[in-house]
């Protein structure tokens, strides 16, 4: 766990920096926000802690920028709730009072280091899956993981990397699809200052923040030719060329990737090399869908059911009866995600001693597809959709339909992009012209403010 402290080291930040370094973080100083961008850009971090009285905002903007993805916390001596609450809107993921109490400290790493995930399953068919990760991970053995979306494929990579050598060393993920192609060879290999227009500094790439580490490429499948041989590259000689590098960097890392396309199909088209995937292929896992393992279901469906109950200090309810038949029924083409979803908003849905049928039901009205079969329920919603067509522009019924997805997936691009049948490229694309016009999206993990559910 790499921390960085940013902010002038009063006795309390030096007290929190001790505590932190006494739980194994290795901490590093900056005195303001510049200083501290440049220690993230040369050599990455997994969690800043930022004093209060700086301009978090500011800071949070340069990394959202910069596309460097470590979490923010603030910190201040002031116990005014104006000054967390300030920080937080500023982006600050959590307030930390100071003088600085050692179990909150341990607690912010810890839920940094854990994420928030656990991993759940039951199903022998998935016990075979894990078990075999397991043998596998502490191994330095690139790694496959295939499944549909939602299936588990980042839970998994995740485990493996938990349960290898390089667990106490970063886990990065780089979204091969997510991230526009012209920018990802800078995202994953880094670029010097002035390696072209708008390079303003060096900044190191995910391979090299990864260093000693494990590396996921989710989506591999999306990457161009032309990168997938400069990871080819990567993978065989452990070094990797910065953009407007003049020296190879060596590096050390483990690679897992992601796909959910046959990446053998598109080995046969050609727009996957074969040398490359036989190199990652090393070890294969395959994750069912979840109607494949049907065990699975009611494990999760509990799971999910506690987790959201204790996040918004709600009891823990347990499903009905008539609602585990239909959770048990559904064929959950979403996958894990969809089910996280459902029972996410079912905990906040239900009212009384158990979650009932009706809080388990999807924004549509409709009983998770179980109920309704596919064909029916599209031509139901073609018919309603079309009365309300006419008289409005193909670009006006496009947004409300991008938008309304997204409500619809809490705010997940990937999910959405599969359901509109558009790339994810192109769902980032259009949501950023909404935004630009000033049109509300869901973030991931929400729906929009005024969007209504029912
Ligand atoms: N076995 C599991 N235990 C607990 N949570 C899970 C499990 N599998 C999946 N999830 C949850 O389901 C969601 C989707 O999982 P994940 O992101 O790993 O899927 P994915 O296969 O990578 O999907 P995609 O192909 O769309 O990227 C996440 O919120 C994850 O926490
Ligand atoms: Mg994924």
């Amino acid at each position: 766990m790499r921390l960085l402290i940013v902010g002038r080291l009063s006795g309390e930040l030096v007290t929190a920096s001790k505590i932190a370094m006494n739980r194994g973080a290795a901490v590093t100083h900056a005195d303001g926000i510049e200083q501290g961008l440049a220690v993230l850009r040369a050599r990455g971090g997994d969690l800043v802690m930022i004093e209060v009285s700086l301009d978090i905002r500011r800071f949070v903007t340069a990394l959202a920028e910069e596309r460097i993805r470590t979490p923010v916390v603030a910190c201040g001596i002031t116990s005014d709730a104006k000054a967390a609450v300030a920080a937080i809107q500023a982006g600050a993921k959590e307030y930390i009072p100071l003088p600085p109490d050692p179990e909150m400290i341990a607690a912010v790493l810890e839920a940094v280091a854990a994420d928030g995930r656990s991993f759940v399953w039951r199903d022998p068919s998935m016990e075979r899956v894990v078990k075999l990760a397991e043998q596998i991970a502490r191994s330095d053995a690139s790694v496959l993981i295939t499944g549909e979306s939602g299936t588990g494929k980042e839970v998994l990579a995740r485990h493996v990397h938990a349960r290898s050598n390089r667990a106490s060393k970063p886990f990065v993920s780089v979204n091969c699809a997510a991230i526009p192609e012209a920018l990802l060879e800078s995202e994953l290999f880094g670029h010097e200052k002035g390696a072209f227009t708008g390079a303003v500094a060096r900044r190191i790439g995910r391979f090299e923040e990864a260093n000693g580490g494990t590396l996921l490429l989710d989506e591999i499948s999306e990457m161009d030719v032309r990168l997938q041989s400069k990871l080819l590259r990567a993978l065989q000689e452990r070094v990797i060329d910065r953009v407007g590098g003049s020296a190879p960097v060596k590096v050390d890392i483990r690679v897992l990737a992601t796909s959910n396309r046959q990446l053998a199909e598109e080995v046969k088209k050609g727009t996957f090399r074969e040398d490359l995937y036989y190199r990652l292929n090393v070890v294969h896992l395959r994750i069912p869908a979840l109607r494949e393992r049907p065990a699975d279901i009611m494990e999760l469906a509990g799971h999910f059911a506690k987790k959201y109950a204790e996040a918004n200090g709600l009891p823990v309810r347990p499903l009905s009866r008539e609602a585990t038949a239909l959770v048990t029924k559904s064929p959950w083409r979403g996958n894990v995600r969809e089910l996280e979803n459902t029972i996410h908003r079912a905990v906040l849905l239900a009212s009384g001693a158990e979650i009932g049928e009706d809080a388990v039901l999807t924004p549509e009205g409709d009983a998770i597809g179980a109920v309704v079969g596919p064909a029916e329920r599209a031509a139901q919603v073609a018919e309603a959709a079309t009365r309300g067509l006419v008289g409005r522009t193909v670009a006006d019924v496009e947004r409300d339909l991008i938008l309304d997805t997204l409500d619809h997936c809490l705010g997940n691009r990937t999910h959405a992009a599969k359901i509109l049948g558009i790339s994810i490229r192109t769902l980032r694309n259009k949501l950023n012209e909404y935004v630009s016009a000033g049109i509300g999206v869901a973030e991931p993990g929400s729906v929009r403010a005024a969007a209504a559910y029912g």
